[in-house]
């Protein structure tokens, strides 16, 4: 397996090109296997995940041609005829799970594996499943498996979801934009992600209004057909490296990053001292002093401070002046990047869904290991500004989210370089 060796350096400098979101394009994907026409998609990212997605998508019968090393994806499920998403597959992504809505929406069958636990939890999809039987579908869980059944085709049903769970939203607005009569589905997730895969749906001849609101009501229609989309800026990527000048110092500009889809997050940056102004390519990041000041932060659902973000932020607060709470809401444990923290010289008392970190001069270099993708990337943040060396193992996790790391920090002057491992 692959390591990460990085050395804590000076201030970055210059430009990191953000890519298309990780989140958009799992959900976008297997939007193809609404239509029998073609279905592009442009700005895509070069993810492990992305790979595994096509790899499902596959071995459902679609057939999947990839362009400009991976940035450009054909898909045309013309022929898709499988409706069975293994767990071999399933269990590496959770976002499979987002074929189901389609494939019952357009074959009126499905047998989808449980995507089981993952690091940061135990990830049910009770909401997927009870919203879909609303609209119709007859589901059984059988040998690990949800065994879905709509034989006379899905129906519009009045959906309230008990939490805004943002794929089981993906899953009804795909399903209703082929079923009979109008869904209106309340309490749906609002993030970025959501918005443009409706985006997505309606070039493709969907009728759907309100997505971005926690109301999205969706007119189903007989067919859709095909269109080519681009991908949407990935928003975790862009606040992942708006921390990197947060704690090495510096400034650096992101090319293509977006102010509008960050939401809380933008509010906390400026409330520990980091600067951040919209420029004609994108956004420029600069810590205001030496240090930043200690924040708290709570992880609520968009356009809260986002979940995916915890970890990086907490990579900066180690660092920070003063103390800080970190306050998970979102997953069960999603706090494994603290004990690698640690290692490193970090101060961090986990209680229940809530870290304190009190801020330290400087950490110091030290081996760790990556558990979960974000966790990964909070590990590589925190290396930036320690002292001496850190090795990250386990770089497998990072492949999933963040296309070409290592060349996008060297290229702000990190002193970062991937070490193939033998065997
Ligand atoms: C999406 O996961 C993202 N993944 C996650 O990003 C992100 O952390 C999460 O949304 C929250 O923003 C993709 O978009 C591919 P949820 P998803 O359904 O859809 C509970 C990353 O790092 N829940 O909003 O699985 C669940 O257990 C990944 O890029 C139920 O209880 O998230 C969790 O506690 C990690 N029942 C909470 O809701 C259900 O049926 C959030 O889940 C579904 C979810």
């Amino acid at each position: 397996m692959d390591r990460i060796v990085v050395r804590g350096g000076g201030p970055l400098k210059g430009e990191i090109a953000i890519s298309g979101a990780k989140n958009a394009c799992l959900a976008l994907m297997p939007a193809t296997l609404l239509s029998d026409e073609p279905l592009t998609l442009t700005n895509a990212p070069r993810l492990s995940d992305i790979r595994t997605m096509s790899l499902l998508l596959e071995s459902l019968g679609a057939e999947i041609s990839t362009m400009q090393n991976g940035k450009v994806i054909a898909m045309s499920s013309h022929s898709a005829q499988n409706h069975i998403a293994k767990y071999d597959i399933v269990r590496k992504m959770r976002a499979s799970n987002l074929v189901l809505g389609p494939l019952l929406a357009r074959h009126g069958h499905a047998v989808v594996s449980l995507p089981g636990g993952c690091a940061i939890g135990a990830r049910p999809m009770d909401l997927h499943v009870s919203a879909l039987e609303a609209m119709g579908a007859q589901i059984e869980l059988r040998d690990g498996y949800l065994h879905a059944q709509a034989p006379r085709g899905l129906r519009g049903a009045q959906i309230a979801l008990r939490f805004a769970s943002v794929g089981a939203t993906e899953n009804i607005v795909m399903a209703a934009s082929l079923a009979k009569g109008v869904t209106v589905l309340s309490n749906a997730a609002r993030e970025p992600e959501i918005v443009d895969l409706v985006e997505c749906l309606r070039r493709m001849g969907a009728q759907i209004e309100g997505e971005g609101t926690d109301t999205i009501t969706i007119q189903g229609v007989d067919r859709l057909h095909g269109a080519t989309h681009p991908v949407i800026a990935d928003r975790i990527e862009t606040g992942t490296y708006m921390l990197a000048p947060a704690i090495a110092g510096g400034e650096v500009e992101l090319i293509g990053g977006r102010m509008d889809l960050l939401g809380a997050f933008c509010e906390k940056l400026d409330a520990c001292g980091i600067d951040v102004s919209e420029t004609p390519k994108g956004l420029r990041v600069k810590r205001r002093n030496g240090r930043v000041d200690a924040v708290n932060v709570v992880t609520e659902v968009f356009p809260g401070f986002p979940t995916d973000l915890q970890a990086q932020i907490m990579a900066v607060m180690c660092t920070a002046n003063g103390v800080s709470f970190l306050e998970e809401r979102i997953f069960e444990n999603r706090f494994m990047h603290a004990p690698e923290l640690i290692r490193m010289g970090a101060r961090i008392d986990v209680h229940g869904g809530v870290a304190k970190v009190t801020g330290v001069e400087k950490l110091r270099g030290a081996p760790v290991m990556a558990t979960d993708l974000r966790a990964s990337v909070s590990l590589i943040l925190a290396a930036l500004a320690a002292e001496g060396e850190t090795v990250v193992s386990r770089v497998y996790h990072l492949d999933r989210g963040y296309e070409r790391v290592v060349d996008k920090l060297r290229g702000v002057g990190a002193r970062i370089e991937r070490v193939k491992e033998d065997g």
